[in-house]
């Protein structure tokens, strides 16, 4: 495969991860606290979260298999910059992070909503919300190390 496809590909999932935290953080969870009861509001978040966690999966396989075929493929021509190195560091970190958010707080989540049980969903929702921010801030300095990293 040719480092333009990789690159594309590189591009798209870390796209889909970044921006999708983004927009769950800064409009949909907002917006979500301000008009909505907790019921609707933690099943509402629940739905969001369930299809969204499929593409941060998808997204993850891609970002490794296209970061290491990049690797392997610009490793030959040019030594490799530090940026691809905090770039493996950091997304390996966010990876640990989301693997969590996956099997403990989004589980209790759909427990909770599963058993109507709001306020130990709320719970989780926080944790969630604390975790993922933490990932955005994470994604967004990936994507300028990333982007920017080769003319620093
Ligand atoms: C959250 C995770 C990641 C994000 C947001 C991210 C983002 C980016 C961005 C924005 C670029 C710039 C593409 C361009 O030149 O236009 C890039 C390039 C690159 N990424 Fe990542 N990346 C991530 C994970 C990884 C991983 C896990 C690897 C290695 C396994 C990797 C290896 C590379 C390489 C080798 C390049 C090309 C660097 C260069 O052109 O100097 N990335 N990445």
């Amino acid at each position: 495969m040719s480092i333009a496809i990789l690159i594309v590909l590189h591009l798209l999932a870390a796209l889909i991860w970044v921006g999708g935290m983004f927009f769950a953080h800064s409009a949909l969870r907002p917006t979500a606290a301000e008009v909505l009861q907790p019921p609707e509001r933690l099943t509402l978040l629940c739905g969001v979260f369930k299809r969204f966690f499929i593409w941060v999966k998808a997204s993850i396989v891609v970002l490794f298999l296209t970061g290491f075929g990049l690797i392997s493929l610009m490793g030959a021509q040019a030594k490799l910059g530090g940026h691809v190195h905090a770039m493996l560091f950091i997304a390996v970190i966010m990876t640990i992070i989301f693997g969590y958010i996956y099997a403990s707080p989004f589980k209790k989540l759909k427990a909770a909503v599963a058993d109507k049980q709001w306020p130990l969903g709320a719970q989780a929702l926080g944790k969630i919300r604390a975790l993922m921010l933490t990932n955005l801030v994470l994604g967004l300095i990936t994507v300028a190390i990333g982007a920017g990293g080769r003319y620093f």
